[in-house]
């Protein structure tokens, strides 16, 4: 019986799926795909979602610093740098910049001027980051920066692959009909968390957010969320971390009780586990959001990977049997800026005219978590 009941509900979930018949054909899974999703446990809900990108946006600091600067305090060269991950340069906040949350709310900014929408018809902020200026969240302070003021805002950690599950996130709220219009920012600030030397993990981060607009869309045709798969696995979290590692103290009561005041560790990071980590788990995320969405590898336009290493993005696209030629990067110019990679990246490749409206893009992040997940994204 509970079976039964289990299966029924997993159909009645996939109903909004199903029902999208005006779609292309190539964008919509069939309906016995999303029967057999649904009784294999999947909840057939990875398929199109009914939520548009309609503008995008991006902030870094000012300060630059290339790899010949970081060669002059730690044993390192750009030659090893460059041929090693593809990074030449990162940006990073200086101590006299404001913080994480006025970046974020730059890139948001400029997301909502990019789509021509006023920030107090928006519903949700969604603020995807690892490094706020403040643990409770940055999200509302960036929804009161930008004037969103009825939006209900709140910060979202996923690492790396942050920007990508907020999206997804964001989406299922203007999917379900509860919003219409939301603020996704993915921006970090690792700088202020890394050991500057550390030589195996400095060399890879920079500062930088992006921000996307999405809304929702009530012609399933015009989906922008085609499909996605989202994993983690806590076994590795161990294999990049920013541990807390707050000071012991002993109350003087009679209870003996003791506490720690708060201070995190630098970021820890095993970058070979990393490395064969991505390499492994991320052409398989993507192909089973293109399976999500019903697509295959042919049909991508773009491939756009969290930014860590060109040598990674170059592997999962052989493995994918997409076209280097494909791939967006600018980790040349920015190095990883952690939950601010994808959408600083994608910001660029539309204002620059790589993306053109209607082009599929397929998107992955991977980090720390350890997280990982691809959304296949329409743009426009
Ligand atoms: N300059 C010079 N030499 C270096 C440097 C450096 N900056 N860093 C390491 N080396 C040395 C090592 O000590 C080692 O020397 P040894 O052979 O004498 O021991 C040698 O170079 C090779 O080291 P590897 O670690 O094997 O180098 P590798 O080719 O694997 O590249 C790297 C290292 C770039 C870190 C790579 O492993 C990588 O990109 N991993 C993925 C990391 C990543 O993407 N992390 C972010 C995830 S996103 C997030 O959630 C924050």
């Amino acid at each position: 019986m509970y079976v039964l009941i289990t299966a029924l509900a997993l159909v009645v979930a996939a109903a909004p799926v199903i029902s999208f018949a005006p779609a292309p054909a190539r964008f919509v899974p069939s309906r016995a795909r999303a029967l057999n999703a649904a009784a294999a446990g999947d909840a057939a809900g990875s398929g199109p979602l009914r939520a548009r990108l309609v503008g995008t946006g991006s902030a870094a600091p000012e300060t630059r610093v290339t790899n010949d600067n970081i060669a002059e305090w730690i044993d390192t060269t750009d030659e090893w740098i460059s041929s090693r991950t593809g990074i030449g340069s990162r940006h990073v906040l200086s101590a006299d910049d404001p913080g994480l949350a006025s970046l974020a709310a730059r890139a948001a900014a400029s997301a909502l001027a990019d789509a021509g929408v006023d920030a107090a018809d928006v519903d949700l902020v969604i603020v995807a980051t690892s490094s706020p200026d403040d643990l409770f969240g940055d999200a509302p302070t960036v929804a009161h920066a930008i004037g969103a003021s009825k939006a209900v805002a709140f910060d979202l950690t996923a690492a790396c692959s942050g920007f990508l599950f907020a999206t997804v996130t964001a989406s299922q709220f203007l999917h379900s009909g509860a919003y219409k219009t939301a603020v996704v920012v993915g921006g970090d600030a690792l700088s202020r968390w890394v050991d500057w030397d550390d030589r195996n993990s400095c060399i890879l981060f920079g500062d930088g957010a992006g921000a996307v607009v999405l809304q929702r869309t009530e012609d399933a045709a015009d989906s922008g969320v085609l499909g996605f798969a989202l994993h983690s696995d806590g076994g590795g979290h161990d294999k990049l971390q920013c541990a807390y590692n707050g000071a012991r103290r002993d109350l003087a009561t009679s209870t003996g009780a003791s506490v720690t005041t708060g201070a995190y560790a630098p970021i820890t990071m095993d970058g070979r586990e990393v490395y064969k980590f991505a390499t492994r788990r991320v052409p398989e995320v993507v192909a089973e959001a293109l399976e999500n969405a019903g697509l295959e590898a042919g049909d991508v336009d773009h491939l756009l990977l969290h930014q860590a290493n060109i040598r990674i993005m170059e592997i999962v696209a052989d493995r994918l049997g997409i076209p280097r030629e494909k791939i967006i990067t600018n980790l040349n110019e920015y190095g990883n800026t952690s939950a601010g990679s994808i959408p600083l990246a994608l910001e660029e490749a539309v204002r620059t005219g790589t993306v053109k409206k209607g082009d599929v893009i397929a998107t992955a992040g991977f980090g720390a978590g350890l997280s990982w997940g691809s959304a296949i994204l329409r743009w426009g």
